[in-house]
């Protein structure tokens, strides 16, 4: 019996190899009833990274947290086409860049709410009040009703002379800011011009522009920072403290203009027969019709709305327009034309070369180039099953660089020399839950670049051009204000235009 192992030895060695292989391959087929259940259930005609047993979601999250949105949507869709599914923290998410699709979106009632972290939201004051990422649908539909009272109507009529005024303001100031080597930060020239502007048409109130430019920058810094963070990131105080002071920062800034303007409202003898926005809410508020939090809440976006597109969409345009001199010098032939033959009030509506401009470059380098939704209903998109509660996002930037324009990926105005069918040029998008500003952001840009571009010409530093610049792409497209990088000079005009009420 030497030499020869016991037999209970020897069974039990066989068995415990028998059992190990057994138990790899037990294992493996485990796995591949995983892997081919998981692509089962998550099996779906829409192109995308796969799921990869919970892999493809933490990826594609990762790429959307590191990346920024508008950087991670531009990738997936030029990787797998103009539909694509991914997730954003655990949840289903389509990124749409396709006219048809983005336009059904547009259009359709079912996609009137919008998605990010509640708890971020929460942070920022934005959840279930004011209107831009308010998806307490009731609460939405009656704030959005004081907006758009506020931006169409009567108050676009005050518009025109309250931006020419309140430019030639600031360009009368413009030795203030202006350094040693005679230049100018033009990006926050044009975030106070634009914050000035806010101020006198929606809420009227002495502030110190300075100290509220900051805080709005702060508070977007914060907003992009939480927007679509996982839960976990607002328990660790180091990191997201500094956050939660930014956006409390300027809701308290809110609160006491807000304080201001009621004592106004208070002692005024009789009200104004054409309300400001301020004044709405808060009568709204006195009939119990709105919270106190959330007029604040209301008032605050509609102050940093313009601030936080329309000043950026003036720089790109002064840079493209350097980097395109022969447009400039259309454009200032066309102002001075319809300048001269005005009697002193412009016909905005004929200045077509600037019309085409301010389209071309809302389409060569948009500020927002993506909008996010969610899907209230199940739906159907061109084949595509749309589950309720699906998350949204439409790729406008990419689509205006995929579809119709003879030029896509240039900036010419040949652009816009064809009427362009709406559903392929929507940088405000449209339907019940587009930019309400849109109409007034028009009359804004044009009668902006009107007052500044019949005084001067403006010279970028050396080599500062769109290419050139750092940007980031999170929630908006904007420039990094790190160095003196995008400082400009501003040249006088020899030929003012002749009897000008500019
Ligand atoms: C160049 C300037 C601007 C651009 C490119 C722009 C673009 C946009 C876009 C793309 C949206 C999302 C629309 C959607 O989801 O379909 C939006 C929403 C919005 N915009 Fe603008 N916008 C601009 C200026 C303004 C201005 C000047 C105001 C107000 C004074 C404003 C107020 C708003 C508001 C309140 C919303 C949210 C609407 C809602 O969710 O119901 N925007 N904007
Ligand atoms: C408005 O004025 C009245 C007195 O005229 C005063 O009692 C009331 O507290 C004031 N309200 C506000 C909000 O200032
Ligand atoms: C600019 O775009 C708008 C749509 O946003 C369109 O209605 C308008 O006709 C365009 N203007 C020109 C000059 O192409
Ligand atoms: C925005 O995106 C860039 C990458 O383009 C990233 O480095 C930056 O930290 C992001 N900023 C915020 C506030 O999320």
């Amino acid at each position: 019996m030497n030499g020869i192992p016991p037999l209970d030895t020897l069974t039990s060695t066989m068995l415990a190899n028998i059992s190990s292989e057994v138990s790899t391959f037990l294992l493996l087929l485990l796995l591949l009833l995983l892997f081919t259940w998981s692509s089962f259930t998550h099996r779906s005609p829409v192109p995308g990274p796969s799921f990869l047993a919970g892999l493809g979601p933490l990826l594609t999250y990762s790429r959307f947290i590191l990346t920024g949105i508008g950087t991670a949507c531009n990738y997936y869709n030029n990787k797998y086409g103009s539909i694509v599914r991914v997730w954003i923290n655990g949840e289903e998410t389509l990124i749409l860049s396709r006219s048809s699709a983005v336009y059904h979106v547009l259009k359709s009632a079912h996609y009137i709410a919008r998605f990010g972290s509640k708890t971020g939201l929460g942070c920022v004051g934005m959840e279930g009040r004011g209107i831009i990422f308010n998806s307490d649908v009731q609460l939405w539909k009656k704030a959005r009703t004081y907006f758009s009272k506020a931006l169409t109507g009567p108050g676009l009529q005050r518009t025109v002379g309250i931006c020419l005024s309140s430019t030639a303001k600031h360009l009368e100031r413009l030795q203030d800011l202006t350094d040693a080597s005679g230049h100018v930060d033009a990006l926050n020239l044009l975030r106070a011009i634009v914050v000035d502007i806010s101020n006198r048409l929606f809420l009227r109130v002495p502030l110190n522009e300075k100290d509220l430019l900051m805080k709005i920058h702060n508070y977007f810094e914060t907003w992009q920072t939480v927007l679509i963070k996982p839960d976990i990131f607002f328990k660790i105080g180091w990191l997201y403290n500094k956050h939660k002071r930014a956006a409390q920062e300027l809701q308290d800034v809110m609160e006491s203009l807000l304080e201001t303007k009621r004592k106004i409202i208070n002692e005024s003898e009789k009200l104004d027969d054409d309300l400001d926005f301020a004044t709405e809410l808060i009568l709204a508020q006195n009939h119990g019709e709105l919270s106190a939090d959330n007029v604040r809440q209301c008032v605050l976006e509609m102050v940093i709305a313009a601030p936080d597109t329309l000043s950026i969409s003036l720089f790109f345009m002064l840079l493209l327009l350097k980097q395109n001199p022969d447009v400039e010098l259309k454009i200032v032939e066309e102002m001075n034309t319809v300048i001269e033959n005005s009697d002193g009030k412009i016909d905005y509506e004929s200045l077509i070369v600037l019309e085409s401009f301010i389209n071309e470059s809302l389409r060569f380098h948009p500020v927002v180039d993506f909008t996010m939704r969610k899907a209230l209903q199940n739906d159907n998109i061109e084949g595509t099953k749309i589950a309720k509660g699906t998350n949204i996002i439409l790729n406008i930037g990419l689509m205006h660089k995929t579809e119709f324009f003879p030029k896509p990926r240039e900036f010419s105005l040949t652009n816009f020399d064809r009427t362009v069918p709406s559903r392929f040029f929507q940088p405000f998008g449209c339907g019940p839950r587009s930019c309400v500003g849109k109409h007034i952001a028009m009359v804004m840009l044009k009668a902006i670049l009107v007052a500044l571009l019949s005084r001067y010409t403006v010279c970028p530093r050396q080599g500062c051009t769109l290419n050139s610049i750092r940007q980031t792409n999170n929630l908006s497209q904007q420039p990094v204000e790190d160095e003196q990088s995008l400082a400009m000079r501003f040249v006088p005009r020899k030929t003012r235009p002749p009897h000008s009420q500019l």
